[in-house]
């Protein structure tokens, strides 16, 4: 008998995951926070590959936030480097299995070099429509909404539109997620059981699933087993 029960129902459009628990998987095994992040990076790129296998249109992940900057110069200096020397690797996996990738986040504090990375990845693969991955990276979700608030604002005051104009759709088309569903599914390994500025808009009405699997440890059945606590769910959005 199989261990483990495939879904036999469809997957959620769009599933959006917190990658955490890197570093206390680099400290289990006496290794530094940064060895964590790089397993971490293997464990992203297992998991888009699944999702695309099994038929997601959207995967949001959470990599570094707007308050991650409190971190060691040493360790956001460490992702900074991963983030950079992962991304040709990345793309070529990418330009692979046609995949989407799109950054949601304020790369304007990151290296030119990166940000030109960041930006010749998104502009490479913006034909692809397999899978959209869209990479958080000095992501928040206040510093988004606030973003948003600011360009609405600024369109009122060029006379673009009027501040009357505005309903809950016209804000949504200001956020990085322009043109995409909400997530309805978002998961959490590591244990810990808290947004941390993830989606605040997006997350209205989304399914969590909480995980006590660090990251880097984090399996394509892990994923799966999500999938299927989802898909029990009884979502009502407000109705009965
Ligand atoms: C997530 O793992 C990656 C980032 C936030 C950059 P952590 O580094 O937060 O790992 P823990 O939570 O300390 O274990
Ligand atoms: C959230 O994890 C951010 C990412 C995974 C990128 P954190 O580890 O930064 O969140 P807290 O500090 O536990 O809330
Ligand atoms: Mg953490």
């Amino acid at each position: 008998m199989a261990l483990f029960q495939k879904n036999t129902l469809p997957a959620p459009r769009h599933i959006a995951i917190i990658m955490d628990g890197n570093g206390r998987w680099a400290k289990q095994r006496g290794l530094p926070r940064n060895a964590g992040h790089k397993a971490g990076a293997e464990t992203f790129r297992r998991i888009a590959a699944h999702c695309g296998k099994i038929g997601v249109q959207y995967l949001t992940v959470y990599a570094f936030s707007t308050e991650n900057w409190k971190r060691s110069e040493e360790e956001v200096g460490g992702i900074m480097t991963l983030l950079e020397n992962y991304l040709e690797e990345a793309l070529r996996d990418m330009e692979k299995h046609r995949v989407r990738l799109k950054f949601f986040g304020d790369l304007s504090r990151l290296s030119p070099t990166l940000q030109a990375k960041c930006r010749e990845a998104e502009g490479k693969t913006a034909v692809f429509a397999t899978l959209q991955v869209n990479f958080c990276f000095n992501y928040g979700g206040r510093d988004e909404i606030t973003r948003a608030a600011k360009a609405f604002a600024a369109d009122v005051a060029s006379g673009k539109c009027s501040a009357e104009e505005l309903t809950e759709e016209k804000l949504a088309s200001y956020l990085y997620s322009e043109n995409i569903p909400d997530p309805e599914l978002i998961i959490r390994p590591s244990g810990e059981m808290r947004i941390s500025n993830f989606l605040l808009w997006q997350c209205a009405y989304s399914e969590f699933v909480f995980m006590d699997v660090l990251w880097p440890d984090f399996t394509a059945a892990d994923l799966d087993k999500a999938i299927a606590e989802y898909h029990g769910r009884n979502r009502r959005f407000g109705g009965v």
